[in-house]
């Protein structure tokens, strides 16, 4: 049986009496887009803030590139690949674009390196090899022309964009966004999707929580509903939109 990069299995997390995640098994599988949707407060934040260390579950595990990770902390569930986008310090308004990209780099030797005269040559030609590599996710993100501007001149959905181009920055190999097209127009949206798809198809999966259900269905190749903790069907996106398990989790039933 072929295995999910990211496997869960059994999970829970509550708070006090509320049993936000219950149980929950699912597996994200190498490539694509996975979708997780669900009315409010079915869930979704709490299982992806669960996976990312942010909180521990009560019971189950969760496995990532075959390893345990319900015992690490975030920075190591991070360094092993998996990176949420809105979980990155906030955008710095008064640096640069590009600037905003290289902060967020990983394995940057520069601050270790710059003291030493000797070593400053190789720390240059990071630099160098960082700034090619931001360039390039910037204008993947079509953000390229702004990448000597402000990032607070940037417009809503340009701002959500480059938090997603800083997350790329860490070359995940999921990448966890919740609700990514919330709060910017419906052609950026859509946009923005056709890019992760893209991305997606060198190296990158993405695990995705998102309201906006006719994006995420377009692009995703697979789709978890979530309903009071639980998850209560998955399926491709055809097939799930013929789901009654999918329509009782949004008009809820008595
Ligand atoms: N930190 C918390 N403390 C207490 N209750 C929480 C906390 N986070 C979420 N909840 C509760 O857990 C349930 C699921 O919330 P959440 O995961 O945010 O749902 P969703 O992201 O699907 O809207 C809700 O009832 C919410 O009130
Ligand atoms: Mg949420």
């Amino acid at each position: 049986m072929e295995e999910g990069l990211l496997r869960i299995r059994e999970v829970s997390k509550h708070f006090g009496g509320v049993y936000a995640v219950n149980g929950v098994s699912l597996d994200v599988k190498e490539g694509g887009i996975c979708g997780l949707v669900g009315p409010n407060g079915s869930g979704k934040s709490t299982l992806f803030n669960t996976i990312l260390g942010i909180h521990r579950p009560d019971g189950g595990n969760i496995y990532f590139n075959g390893n345990c990770i319900n015992c690490l902390a975030p920075h190591q569930i991070y360094a092993l690949g998996l990176v949420n986008a809105f979980q990155l310090p906030r955008l710095f308004y008064q640096m640069s674009v590009l600037d905003n990209m290289l902060v967020a780099a990983r394995g940057q030797q520069g601050d270790k390196l710059l003291n030493s005269l000797f070593l400053r040559r190789k720390w240059q030609e990071q630099e160098k090899g960082l700034i090619e590599e931001a360039l390039e996710i910037l204008e993947l993100m079509e953000l390229d022309k702004w990448a000597f501007s402000l990032a607070g001149e940037l417009s809503g959905g340009q701002r959500k964009l480059l938090e997603v181009a800083r997350a790329l920055m860490a070359k995940p190999t999921l990448l966890l966004l919740d609700e990514p097209a919330a709060g910017i127009n419906p052609v950026l949206g859509r946009k923005m999707f056709q890019k992760l798809e893209d991305l997606s198809r060198n190296g990158t999966t993405f695990f995705i929580v998102e309201h906006r259900l006719e994006i995420l269905f377009e692009f995703a190749s697979w789709i978890y509903v979530m309903d009071r903790g639980k998850t209560v069907v998955g399926g491709e996106p055809e097939d799930i939109s013929e789901e009654p398990a999918f329509y009782r989790a949004y008009l809820g039933e008595e």
